[in-house]
């Protein structure tokens, strides 16, 4: 083993998002810190985020109000104690946002703006006009580049975690990392590990998720041995922006990387939904929430209207507000459909629901703890039991930061612990790290990239054909049975190839799948986001889904 091959820090962090960056800025205080992040810093979920941060500021409104709106769109899967935690513990964490210097969009006495989404009953979400996440992104990564105990690892892939038994304990120490500007494989050791790899947005063909979001952390996890819970929650947005088919950004072409959201907050701020035929359709479908119903709903209505009129979107219109009003919130949106030749304060804009969220993920307690010793998960990554069966809007940025908050405690008294006790698999740890063989990375050659390329884009559309908006369980069975088989295929590959960026992400991509059809097989009844045509009911007792694997599964 070359010793540039072992790096070692008291701290991993896999991931800049949101919740990593969060995280690296809580234990930096403490050792030296290594942030792992497979494209640029900024690239994630986050800095795509738009409606805002939801945070109890106003006094006409309550952390009760902001539990009670949680609980019903989570169907009361949630987990009330996670969600009194995040409820309580917000604002506290949005105002040291403020204090690190994110600039949000204020009224002219000074006071933070705040906007409304579906399922809040009252104004408590926090935001910068329509780029709220863009302007968070920017201040923690500013913050972060600054700290003298951070070092970032841009592009580079983490590939699997490193795992080993204390005293019959899953304990991890670290995690394999391919660097993609020499395609070389090195081992990171650390006394603690944050997982705060995202979400998994692209095992779907239409996603408003950009193409890192592959559910790398998830699938690690999984493998690692971590338990996971409710990966069958899948949130469809229901307003991602409507392109032709043939122009970019298209929104249902399987190939397209990311799919342009309409924020919620369109509709926060009074835009309204018409069928192709013009009539305004969610009274039928929720005449006292109408538009503001949580997303579930209105996702499935947006698609009974799309199927049983044949159209391929619907329309959102706010051309009745003021224009100005209009420009001055959303002034991403208008530039962004005004290169399609749609004016938002004149025109109606065509929307279609696409993957946006996964509420499920590597199951973690009140303090971002895994089922493995020394793994910590927070943000999309992770399954707090914050959400439930349904995320509220802007319910997943105040997750990653309550939880990365919450879990850099414990972290440090991890890496006490691991550091007092854990010297012998530690060193162990760092012999082993031996790249030689099928996991040197080798670049693909071109038949191959074509057939991984391929095999990604058949997982995705079968994804969204079996266990999309509505499920039925012969489509579920099916689809298990040919995500097996792809398994199976795609493992052969990898096993000639070695590491490989598309192949690991693909390896990723199918697990997933997996984890997620394998979930919504266990579930039978429908609630929140999942809908089953042969269990359209609640159940009356309920309780979320759990599966973890029995470590058979590692990649090598
Ligand atoms: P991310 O921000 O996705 O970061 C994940 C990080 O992990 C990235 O740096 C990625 O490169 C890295 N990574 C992944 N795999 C690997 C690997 N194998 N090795 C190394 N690094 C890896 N939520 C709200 O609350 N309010 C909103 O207004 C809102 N709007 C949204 C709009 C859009 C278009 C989208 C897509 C999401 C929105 N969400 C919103 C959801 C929210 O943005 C995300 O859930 C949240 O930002 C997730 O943060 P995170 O830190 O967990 O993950
Ligand atoms: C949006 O702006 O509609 C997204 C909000 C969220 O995902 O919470």
């Amino acid at each position: 083993t070359s010793s540039r091959s072992v790096r070692q820090f008291d701290y991993l962090v896999l991931g800049s998002g949101i919740a990593g960056l969060s995280y690296a800025l809580k234990v930096a205080e403490y050792g030296s810190v290594a942030i792992i992040t497979k494209d640029y810093a900024n690239e994630g979920c986050t800095q795509y985020a738009q409606g805002g941060v939801c945070a109890v500021l106003d006094a006409a409104d309550s952390v009760d109000s902001h539990v009670e709106d949680t609980m019903v769109a989570g169907a009361f899967l949630n987990d009330r104690n996670a969600v009194e935690v995040v409820c309580r513990e917000g604002p506290a964490r949005v105002l040291e946002l403020v204090r690190l210097g994110a600039d949000f969009t204020r009224n002219n006495d000074g006071s933070l703006h705040l906007t409304r989404e579906g399922g809040h009953t009252n104004r408590r979400i926090v935001h910068a006009a329509d780029l709220t996440g863009r302007e968070i992104e920017r201040a923690l990564l500013a913050t972060a580049r600054a700290h003298r105990n951070v070092t970032f690892f841009e592009h580079h892939l983490a590939t699997e975690l490193v795992v080993d038994e204390v005293s019959g304990q899953l304990h991890c120490f670290g995690v394999d990392v391919l660097d993609q500007h020499n395609a070389g494989m090195c081992r990171f050791l650390g006394l603690s590990t944050m997982l705060a790899t995202g979400g998994a947005g692209q095992v779907y063909p239409s996603t408003t998720n950009p193409h890192v979001a592959t559910g790398d952390g998830m699938a690690m996890a999984y493998r690692a041995g971590a338990a996971m819970s409710n990966m069958e929650f899948v949130q469809f947005h229901p307003t991602a922006l409507y392109s032709p088919p043939g122009s970019a950004g298209n929104g249902g072409a399987a190939g397209a990387e990311r799919t342009f959201l309409i924020t919620e907050a369109v509709r926060g701020e009074g835009g309204l939904l018409f069928n192709m035929k013009g009539e305004r359709f969610m009274p039928s479908y929720d005449p006292t929430r109408l538009e503001l119903a949580p997303r579930d709903v209105v996702a499935r209505a947006i698609q009974d209207q799309m199927l049983s009129h044949d159209n391929p979107h619907v329309w959102l219109d706010i051309s009745h507000k003021p224009a100005a009003e209009v420009r001055e919130h959303f002034p991403n949106i208008a530039a962004r459909c005004s290169e399609q030749g749609i004016d938002i304060t004149k025109d109606p804009i065509p929307v279609l629901p696409a993957q946006h969220y996964m509420c499920g993920g590597v199951a973690a307690g009140l303090r971002g703890e895994t089922s493995v010793q020394g793994l910590f998960a927070c943000g999309e990554v992770a399954c707090s039991g914050l959400h439930g069966a349904n995320r509220l809007a802007s319910n997943s940025l105040l997750e990653g930061l309550v939880f990365a908050d919450r879990a850099a405690g414990p972290s440090v008294a991890h890496a006490e612990y691991a550091s007092r006790n854990c010297g012998r698999q530690l060193h162990y740890a760092a012999a082993s790290a031996d790249f030689s063989g099928p996991r040197a990375a080798r670049p693909l050659a071109g038949p191959t990239a074509e057939w991984v390329a391929a095999k990604r884009a058949e997982v995705r559309s079968l994804m969204w054909e079996t266990c999309g908006i509505v499920r039925r369980t012969a489509a579920l069975q099916r689809a298990q049975a040919q995500l097996a088989a792809a398994y199976v295929e795609v493992k052969a590959v990898y096993k000639h190839y070695g590491v490989n960026t598309q192949l690991v992400e693909l390896m990723n991509l199918v697990t997933v799948a997996e984890l997620i059809v394998s979930c919504a097989l266990q579930r039978r009844e429908s609630r929140g986001l999942h809908y089953s045509a042969d269990y359209p009911a609640a159940a009356a007792e309920t309780a979320p889904s759990v599966i973890s694997s029995s470590l058979k599964s590692r990649l090598d």
